[in-house]
């Protein structure tokens, strides 16, 4: 047996030396996965048994060497939903929270509005995150979602199962032929680093994100210029579509939808810490 107090601390001290983010909370996470618990439950425990102390140092070790939490515990939590993720598949993010709020607030407007079945498209999907959120939090929506990699699709595929989504496999640029001018609203986080960002990239995504879901050319905006084509086929008129980027693309990102003339109400959102986070666009009618 060892001492819960002694292991945490000791665990907290080398993930603060290793440089990861938030170590005490990485720390008691991984003790409550060890023990099949929550962190909140750790407090009832005084002492670890042997095996499980000993599986929590190794599991402190790959976390100290980089590698992402949610890798380690297998999951990650995304609004009031859980996804199984691990290597192949981007970890989803909790600022891509703010986008999918967004998005459930424009659907739950139409709700009321009259609308029956809201119409929605998540392109780009990875783990399925926004999709899975959706479908969760507007009754009735008719979701459907595209991702290209073969390995992230593989994990949407059991992340969305039973929820109702229409997952596919494919390209966003010519996803969705059979929804073209029918689509409500289009949510997409999409890679947007730069190809030469690499060295400022955080090494939990960097060695363990896969590329396709981080980069996006040199300056970081193709993907969102793919977007900007494919949401203004698949939109009706008067639909909206709203998209992450990276917090140094707060003017170019919406620059990219402003300079088409095809939208109208192009606006950039902060997060929680005051950064430029997403835009949002609307499509002239
Ligand atoms: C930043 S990740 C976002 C994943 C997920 N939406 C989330 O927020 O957690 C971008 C995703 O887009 C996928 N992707 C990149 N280019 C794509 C394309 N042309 N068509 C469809 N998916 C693409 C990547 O494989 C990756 O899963």
């Amino acid at each position: 047996m060892t001492g819960r107090r002694e292991l945490l601390t000791a665990a907290t001290a080398s993930l603060r030396d290793a440089g990861v983010a938030s170590p005490e909370h990485d720390a008691a996470e991984l003790l409550a996965h060890v023990l099949g618990t929550t962190r909140g439950q750790l407090v009832l425990l005084d002492e670890v048994p042997g095996d499980r102390a000993e599986a929590y140092v190794a599991l402190v070790d790959r976390r100290a060497r980089r590698e992402p939490l949610q890798h380690l515990t297998g999951l990650a939590w995304f609004r009031h939903v859980e996804l199984r993720v691990g290597p192949g598949v981007f970890v989803p993010r909790p600022e891509t929270e703010l986008l999918a709020g967004w998005a459930v607030e424009q659907a739950l407007a139409l709700g009321e509005a009259g609308a029956e079945s809201p119409v929605l498209v998540d392109l780009c999907t990875g783990s399925g995150a926004v999709a899975k959120a959706l479908a969760d939090e507007v009754p009735g929506a008719r979701v459907h979602a595209v991702e290209l990699d073969e390995s992230a699709h593989a994990w949407a595929v059991g992340n969305l199962e039973g929820t109702g989504v229409d997952l596919r496999q494919g390209d966003m640029a010519t996803a969705f032929e059979d929804l073209r001018g029918t689509v409500d609203v289009v949510t997409c986080n999409p890679p947007y680093i730069p190809l030469d960002a690499w060295e400022s990239v955080a090494p939990e995504a960097r060695d363990h994100d896969p590329h396709l879901a981080l980069f996006s050319g040199q300056d970081g905006l193709d993907a969102i210029r793919a977007l900007e084509r494919r949401a203004a086929v698949l939109l009706r008129p008067g639909g909206v579509v709203g998209f992450e980027h990276a917090d140094v693309q707060g003017g170019s990102a919406p620059a990219v939808f402003a300079a088409t003339g095809r939208w109208t109400d192009v606006r950039d959102h902060a997060d929680l810490a005051g950064r430029p986070r997403f835009t949002t666009a609307r499509l002239a009618r």
